[in-house]
């Protein structure tokens, strides 16, 4: 146990890909409770650091975990000590049913959390014996969830759930993540502003293979022009139903 350390804490990590450096000491803490997003643009290295922590791509720098310094580490040991990760693609089997993807998803010894995941997931109770490749986009990230949250884990890394979902489905999405990160802490990678919002919690954003900003996420959102300088896009949130002709309502 860390005793009020930080959960996870990530120290210089650099990685090259077939000779380019992907990250550029990436450094950053994430705490006990809670979700931390990782933010940047596409192609700044957010999965690239997801695999650097779980030791799924050769690197340079430190990972501690709970206090255990597990960079020597192979990826299953690493996940063993209590990490449940949801990577970009999902990584469910779409030939296989709910159930069984739920069955094969078990880490020995358990306990294994089936009454949470019902709990949280009423709808894969009552899909449990649909293939998971008939599911919708949306059914499948539950289930996705659902296998990292089946194990007792201390962390969820959670690669763009709502990557390609539709507007709707992203709040389904966004309602399973928060309600995830009431039971285990969550390291949120994601694009959706308005999921990280409703999440809140802090942010971690890179750009170019770097740390360029760490700090509470509702106070990064609410700055327009700082999210536009780190993210590129215009505004934090969905805009409410203002005039845009300037025009004052007060
Ligand atoms: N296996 C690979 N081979 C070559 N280049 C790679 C490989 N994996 C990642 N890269 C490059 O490394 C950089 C970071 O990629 P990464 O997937 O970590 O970005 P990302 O922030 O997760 O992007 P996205 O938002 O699109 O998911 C990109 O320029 C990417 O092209
Ligand atoms: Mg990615």
């Amino acid at each position: 146990m860390t005793g009020g350390g930080p959960l996870l804490e990530a120290a210089d990590l650099n990685v090259w890909i077939e000779g380019s450096h992907i990250l550029q000491g990436v450094t950053f803490t994430m705490p006990e409770r809670g979700v931390t997003s990782l933010l940047g643009r596409n192609g700044v290295g957010k999965t690239t650091t997801v695999k650097a922590l779980l030791g799924l791509v050769p690197r340079t720098g430190r990972v501690v975990f709970d206090g255990a310094d597990i960079t020597a580490e192979p990826t299953h040991a690493i996940v063993t000590r209590g990490i449940g990760y949801v990577p970009e693609e999902r990584g469910i089997f779409s030939a296989l049913t709910v159930a069984e993807n739920l069955r094969i998803a078990e880490r020995r010894p358990g306990p294994h959390r089936y009454d949470l995941i019902h709990e949280l997931f009423p709808e894969l109770d009552r899909r449990r014996a649909q293939p998971a490749g008939t599911l919708s986009g949306g059914q499948q990230q539950m289930l996705a969830i659902g296998r990292a949250l089946l194990n007792d884990n201390r962390l969820l890394i959670v690669d763009e759930p709502t990557k390609g979902l539709a507007p709707r489905i992203v709040r389904e999405v966004a309602d399973a993540v928060a309600r995830a990160a009431e039971e285990v802490p969550v390291l949120l990678v994601e694009q959706n502003l308005s999921l990280v919002r409703r999440v809140a919690g802090d942010a971690v954003v890179l750009d170019a293979g770097r740390v360029v900003h760490t700090g509470p996420a509702p106070a990064l959102l609410d700055d327009a022009d700082r999210v536009r300088e780190l993210l590129g896009v215009a505004r934090a949130a969905p805009a409410p139903a203002a005039d845009t002709k300037g025009r004052s309502t007060a």
